[in-house]
């Protein structure tokens, strides 16, 4: 799908960045503050939230750099983190969903929702949804949500959201990021004419944090890949940083990137169907209403259905 084509330059413009306190996040933060954005860096930890920012001032000299805290396993605290961005900033011209993880064993959130798929996919669905209205305002505007490779294996059963039944790591790991790219095409589509453009990636396989979770019987693979596969986390943030400031991207929405690339993703999702009904157990697992999040900017070309 092609926006109009606008002219985009990323110094000075207001960049918030979850999961901005290791891997991909932190690199991509530290890259863009570097090049002028105005950035928001979001942790969970106080005091290692404190550490990046000041690593990240540090590396930056004289940008703009700010940090906000923010466990998305708990929808309270994505609705207060909400609220903190629109008390402070009157601006969002990007927002950089990336905040991701995953669970050895099966584990509910205080929500009541399975925690891989409440953080990697209710928590950018959540935090975005409440965002929109400010990020229309402030188009032109770029949502990126930080995917997977993993999401073309995955399958999305509403009967079973939650692993009740055959709970695995990678199984969950691959639903939440199918939810990224069915959330990511389906958002494009609403917010045509608005000038915000929504794009998901897989940064590669990246030599990060994540991968200390996995379950033994992964490591022997996992320090495979390392020797031979990994990208470096600076790699992978640098393909996070394409989407958020690369100039020739400004007309491209509803894309998804593998390795720097647009490419197709699964057949599951570019399933539409698949994709509004996501929506709907998205909006009802978070309380959102639909058309809670209209706008006069949004207004007729993506009203009521936000
Ligand atoms: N690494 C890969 O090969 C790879 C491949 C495909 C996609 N991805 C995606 O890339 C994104 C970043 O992952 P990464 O590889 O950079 O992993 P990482 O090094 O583990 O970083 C993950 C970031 O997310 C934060 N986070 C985790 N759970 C959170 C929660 N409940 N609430 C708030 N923040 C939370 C972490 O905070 P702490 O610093 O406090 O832990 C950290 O800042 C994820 O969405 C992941 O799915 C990674």
């Amino acid at each position: 799908m092609r926006a109009p084509t606008m002219t985009w330059d990323i110094r000075g413009k207001r960049v918030l960045v979850t999961g901005a306190t290791n891997g991909i996040g932190l690199e991509a933060a530290r890259s863009l503050a570097k090049q002028g954005a105005k950035l928001v860096l979001v942790g969970r930890d106080a005091a290692k939230t404190a550490r990046c920012l000041a690593d990240v001032r540090a590396s930056a000299p004289g940008a703009d750099v700010s940090s906000l805290l923010c466990d998305f396993s708990r929808q309270k605290e994505a609705r207060r983190l909400a609220e903190e961005v629109l008390r402070r900033f009157d601006r969002l011209d990007v927002l950089v969903n990336n905040a991701g993880t995953v669970f050895k064993n099966r584990t509910l959130t205080e929500d009541g929702i399975e925690a891989t798929f409440a953080v990697n996919h209710l928590g950018y669905f959540l935090l975005t949804q409440l965002l929109l209205e400010r990020i229309i305002r402030s188009a032109p505007a770029r949502i990126v949500n930080v995917a997977s490779i993993a999401h073309r294996r995955a399958t999305m059963d509403f009967d079973d959201l939650f692993y009740e039944r055959g709970y695995s790591l990678v199984k969950a790991y691959g639903r939440s990021k199918l939810g990224n790219v069915l959330y990511t095409r389906l958002l494009a589509q609403k917010l045509a004419g608005t000038g915000v453009t929504v794009n998901s990636l897989h940064p590669g396989a990246v030599d990060t944090g994540i991968w200390s979770a996995a379950p033994a019987w992964m490591k022997p693979l996992i320090a495979i890949l390392r020797r031979f596969a990994f990208i470096s986390a600076e790699e992978g943030g640098r393909r996070i940083v394409q989407l958020v400031a690369g100039p020739e991207l400004s007309g491209t929405t509803g894309q998804y990137f593998e390795n720097g690339r647009i490419v197709d993703p699964a057949p599951r999702a570019r399933d539409d169907a698949l994709a509004r009904r996501l929506w709907q157990e998205s909006e009802r697992l978070t309380g959102l209403k639909p058309g809670a999040q209209e706008t006069d900017a949004a207004k007729p070309a993506a009203a009521g259905t936000l």
